[in-house]
């Protein structure tokens, strides 16, 4: 047990100097279930079709950071262990089926994101769209999505079934809200708040809760598990966007400054534009409502964000998330795996890639 000089155990404070933001700890503790959900994955690529396995072995073979199958596994150990499973047994099988959905449902987005916002890196690649092209990544992505969806039917669980394919459906209305936002640095904050946590926060969530009801565990483990993925899920976004005009390409294995030129309205925007001059107004209303945008303009946005420390706010919202999924983990007791999973919610905003 880990405790501060005031005594309070670490699922009690949120103090969050004494825990690692890091994404090691998870790993480390699913490494071994991740090595089964791995040859799953490998596996449920397969086609007949030899465009199919070539174009999503390109994507998945590039990594990323799994995330969202180690939450699943991670989840599911939390449940199998307060369900009374021995220690260091093998999970159930659905668990895998789970974790390897989740992974399919986020790269299926992830091809079909690519394509919307015309982005040419991902994982430090070029992106599937920049190579096969566009028609090719939509109707890999849909395989994807098909997939997804019989691993999930296999795993024989109606609820996961329902908890997974209603975040797929989340994922797309969030994508198409934020189509309807592009283009208006007016937007209020809100409907940004309602993109994200569709777009990207739900299937963290889903995923948490989902891993965690296969593991065996009870309605109030479910429930703080949907909770944690969910406020990680909204400040891992919140940071990727401010990145996104803050980061430079290298570590993040994708480009900076696709959202400025796609006119995608985020959060640092939408704080600068609050607090914008008539001049900077004119600017944004320019470069996102026009999409007049020339060279050099990208640093002026960086540099009017930097006036009004609209990228700064936006990662001090994105740690209150944190503190909200740190939170939720507060019933789950003091273990190796709350812990991890804390050092993983810090990451999402500490990251740089
Ligand atoms: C990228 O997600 C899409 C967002 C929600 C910002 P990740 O950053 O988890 O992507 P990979 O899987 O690690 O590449
Ligand atoms: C990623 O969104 C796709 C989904 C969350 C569905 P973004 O467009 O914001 O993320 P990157 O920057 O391309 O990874
Ligand atoms: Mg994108
Ligand atoms: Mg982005």
């Amino acid at each position: 047990h880990r405790r501060d000089v005031s005594g309070m155990t670490s699922d009690t404070m949120t103090n969050t100097n004494s825990q690692p933001a890091s994404l090691d700890p998870l790993l480390v503790l699913t490494k071994q279930a991740m090595a089964r959900t791995n040859d799953v994955i490998i596996e449920r690529l397969g086609s007949d079709v030899p465009l199919i396995p070539q174009l999503a072995g390109h994507l998945v073979a590039a990594g990323g950071k799994r995330m969202r199958p180690m939450l699943c596994l991670a989840g599911a150990l939390l449940g199998q262990h307060s369900s009374g499973g021995a220690p260091g047994s093998d999970l159930p099988e659905a668990a895998h089926l789970l974790a390897a959905s989740v992974e399919f449902i986020h790269s299926a987005t992830l091809l079909h994101d690519d394509v919307i916002d015309m982005s040419d890196k991902r994982r430090g690649r070029d992106t599937a769209n920049a190579i096969w092209g566009n028609e090719a990544s939509v109707l890999v992505g849909d395989f994807l999505f098909a997939r997804a969806f019989q691993l999930m039917v296999l795993t024989g669980d109606i609820s996961v079934l329902d908890m997974l394919s209603s975040a797929s459906a989340r994922i797309t209305e969030g994508e198409i809200k934020q189509m309807s936002l592009a283009g208006e640095p007016a937007s209020p904050l809100e409907d940004y708040l309602d993109v994200i946590t569709n777009k990207t926060a739900i299937l963290f969530a889903a995923a948490s809760e989902s891993g965690c009801r296969v593991g065996g565990g009870t309605d109030a483990e479910c429930l703080a598990m949907h909770n944690y993925g969910l406020s990680l899920g909204r400040a891992f976004q919140i940071c990727d966007d401010a990145l996104d005009y803050a980061a430079t390409s290298d570590g993040m294995g994708k480009n900076n400054g696709d959202d400025f030129r796609d006119g995608k309205i985020t959060m640092p925007v939408i704080l600068a534009w609050g607090d914008g001059s008539a001049q900077e107004r004119a600017f944004w209303q320019r470069t996102q409502a026009e999409s007049d945008i020339n060279e050099g303009d990208f640093e002026e946005a960086v540099a009017i964000l930097n006036r009004h420390n609209a990228i700064e706010r936006s990662l001090a919202a994105a740690e209150q998330e944190v503190e909200l999924a740190l939170k939720s983990l507060s019933g789950l007791g003091d273990t190796a795996l709350t812990s991890a999973l804390m050092s993983a919610a810090l990451f999402s905003v500490k990251r740089s890639h």
